[in-house]
């Protein structure tokens, strides 16, 4: 979710409301620590000289294309930094559309018409504000690059650009009816994607796989919480069936071909008094009933805490759905804990445990992973529905000396003991945070993707921004007071940098890839490859991917905000070419890039455009952009674009 300026409803949305007063290092730290310098851009020392490049401002635009041309592997050419209406790809490549909110998706899907919307058709279309993106072949594990199925989330609606007259109402006025299509906007996309004898992709229409998933849909609940008195309502009294998932942020594919989708900001979507509850300690640290941003409450009584206290403890935990079986159930696999999950990314480690790894996407909050106790089937799939169930969640602790501890979050151990009021593992995981907290975790500065380089073995943890981090809060790892720009971390598991690594050990080492801003600026204090100018650099990093040479494809969320749109920026992660970002995708005005990701062979790369339009002031009757459509009958549309090298090839 974008954290720029925001529709009125959403405003100071609690993405940007701390809720951990744990007191957590740094918290505690007094005197701000001097940071070291060295090793900094680690697999870079190399061209310290180029840096000699850097001069005025005025020349340093010119003098980093001279450098950076010759540099690292990348062939194609940065895009200049833009605020505009639509979108721009690099020379030499094409950027098509794929899929527009309201497009058919289902079987009888109904035209898509913006004056006519209803919660029946929209539950056969495309739905809003499309977040992660995933490519898995078909048939499964074929490897096929050409025929698959795009897997897409559906994070949350703008309702001011999204509805009529939307702009004119609030959360007290709105029908049920606008609330209902909001429901259904929500959820997951399956599709199935094919490439053409001409290299163009398209949607196979009514291909039996094509499915949504939304806030009606029935799913189970697995894992240590599942049938917990504290996950049962007054609808389902075994704690295990649930309607739905909320603000589906990023996700990923796993090894076995199923999708993990997040629930990241589901507090927003419930109202009431949280005092009148049980959980009213719990349901602080994760902020329910906060900032309310919806009012399904109002007609849905789940939605309603006062109502039905324990519905809110039924999200904020990750989905796996398998998008090759369209009946399937989808399942929320609490092992893996329960907070503002920005995604997962699961890895079969060389033990043979799968390793998945994740982020909770608020400032001062924390990074993740899960080591499953069962080993991998590379040879039966159906055998490795489950493995997400059992096993060990870990949080991260970032030391000053540069190394990283995981410290196990697990029930009986350490502070987790009924002395703090945790009496089972599903306590554990259904307060997570303050789990979290208690065991010493890093307070970082908002965590959004963590995925691992599988070329390389080592795992990068964003950090979109935090502007909350005071001076006295600063430690090695969150190195800026008020981070506006962001930066990105590496984590390496032993054994120096190669694919081979064990992910499953409890002590890594951790650097720094890059610090966001303009390094034209030196008190912003941005750092990347030296070559990277004052037309090159990018802000809020959020969710990457890594192509098949181990490159990173940085997608941003909140660039507008030092005056230049979001986009796709790529840079090497090793070499001569290490953290030297280029712009080769940016964004229509209002919108953040999401959920890039690649087809088998990097020969196709998806990225969602999400919330094009939304600025302040920006209207469904007058909205700043009509991306993608530019008709005058037509709102702007989250879309999903599919960008190909032109004369075909790999991309970058
Ligand atoms: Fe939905 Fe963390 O961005
Ligand atoms: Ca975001
Ligand atoms: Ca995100
Ligand atoms: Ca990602």
């Amino acid at each position: 979710m974008t954290d720029q300026i925001r529709a009125p409803y959403v405003e100071g949305a609690s993405d940007d409301v701390p809720t951990n007063d744990s007191g957590n290092v740094p918290f505690r730290v007094v005197a701000q620590r001097a940071l070291s310098r060295r090793g900094f851009l680690g697999g870079s020392a190399a061209l310290a000289a180029s840096s000699a490049l850097v001069g005025s401002v005025g020349t340093m635009v010119f003098a980093k294309n001279a450098a950076a041309a010759s540099l690292g592997t990348l062939t194609f050419e940065a895009l200049p930094h833009r605020y505009d209406e639509t979108h721009h790809v690099a020379k030499g490549y094409d950027a098509e559309m794929l899929i527009r909110w309201g497009d058919a998706v289902v079987k009888g899907a109904p035209a898509f018409d913006p004056m006519k919307q209803s919660a029946a058709a929209q539950m056969l279309q495309f739905g809003y504000n499309n977040d992660f993106v995933g490519y898995t072949p078909l048939p499964y594990g074929s490897g096929n690059p050409a025929r698959g199925l795009l897997c897409v989330n559906h994070e949350y609606v703008d309702r001011n650009i999204m509805f009529p007259g939307a702009a004119d109402q609030d959360l007290k006025t709105q029908s049920k009816e606008m609330v209902d299509v909001e429901m259904a906007a929500h959820g997951h996309t399956v599709l199935e994607i094919a490439r053409g004898a001409e290299g163009k992709w398209s949607v196979v229409a009514d291909s039996a796989y094509n499915r949504r998933i939304h806030v009606g849909t029935e799913m189970r609940i697995a894992g240590p919480a599942a049938g917990h008195d504290r996950l049962k309502t007054s609808q389902d009294a075994t704690g295990t069936r649930v309607l739905g998932t909320l603000n589906n942020c990023a996700g990923s594919i796993t090894p076995w071909g199923t999708v993990l989708m997040a629930e990241e900001n589901f507090n927003n979507y419930f109202a009431g008094d949280i005092t009148k509850t049980k959980e009213a300690r719990a349901y602080k640290r994760l902020g329910v009933a906060g900032d309310v941003g919806y009012g399904w409450y109002r007609f849905h009584d789940r939605f309603d805490v006062e109502k039905e206290p324990n519905e809110a403890n039924r999200f904020g935990w990750m989905v796996e759905i398998d998008p090759y079986d369209p009946t399937s159930v989808p399942v929320k696999r609490t092992a893996l804990g329960r907070f503002k999950h920005e995604g997962a990314h699961a890895l079969v480690d060389k033990s043979g445990h799968v390793v998945c790894y994740g982020g909770d996407d608020q400032q001062f909050e924390y990074v993740y992973k899960f080591v499953s106790s069962r080993k991998y089937d590379a040879k039966d799939r159906k055998a490795n529905s489950g493995i997400l169930d059992e096993g060990t969640l870990y949080v991260a602790r970032f030391n000053d000396d540069k190394t990283l501890d995981w410290l196990p979050i697990v029930f009986g151990e350490g502070p987790l003991t009924p002395a703090n009021d945790f009496h089972s593992h599903a306590d554990v995981l259904i307060e997570t945070r303050r789990a979290a907290d208690l065991v010493g975790a890093t307070p970082m500065d908002r965590p959004e993707d963590v995925e691992p380089n599988l070329v390389t073995g080592v795992v990068y943890a964003v950090m979109t921004n935090n502007t909350k981090r005071k001076k006295d809060q600063l430690s090695a790892v969150n190195p800026r007071p008020a981070n506006e720009h962001g930066h990105i971390v590496e984590m390496i598991p032993p054994g120096g940098r190669g694919a081979d690594k064990d992910h499953t050990a409890t002590r890594f080492t951790w650097d720094l890839f890059l610090l966001g801003g303009d390094p034209s600026k030196p008190e912003q204090g941005a750092k990347y490859h030296p070559a990277v100018g004052a037309g090159d650099w990018l802000s809020c990093p959020d969710n990457v991917a890594v192509d098949g040479k181990g490159r990173l494809w940085i997608a941003t969320d909140g660039a507008p905000k030092a005056g230049i749109a979001d986009g796709v920026w790529a840079a090497d992660t090793e070499g001569d070419g290490r953290a030297l970002v280029k712009l080769f995708f940016s964004t229509p005005r209002g919108a953040e890039l999401c959920g890039p990701s690649f087809n088998t062979d990097d020969t196709a790369y998806f990225a969602a455009i999400q919330h094009p339009g939304d600025e302040k002031g920006s209207t469904f009757e007058k909205p700043s952009t009509r991306w993608p459509d530019f008709k005058p009958d037509m709102p702007p549309r989250p879309s999903v674009m599919v960008i190909t090298k032109q004369g075909g090839g790999a991309i970058g």
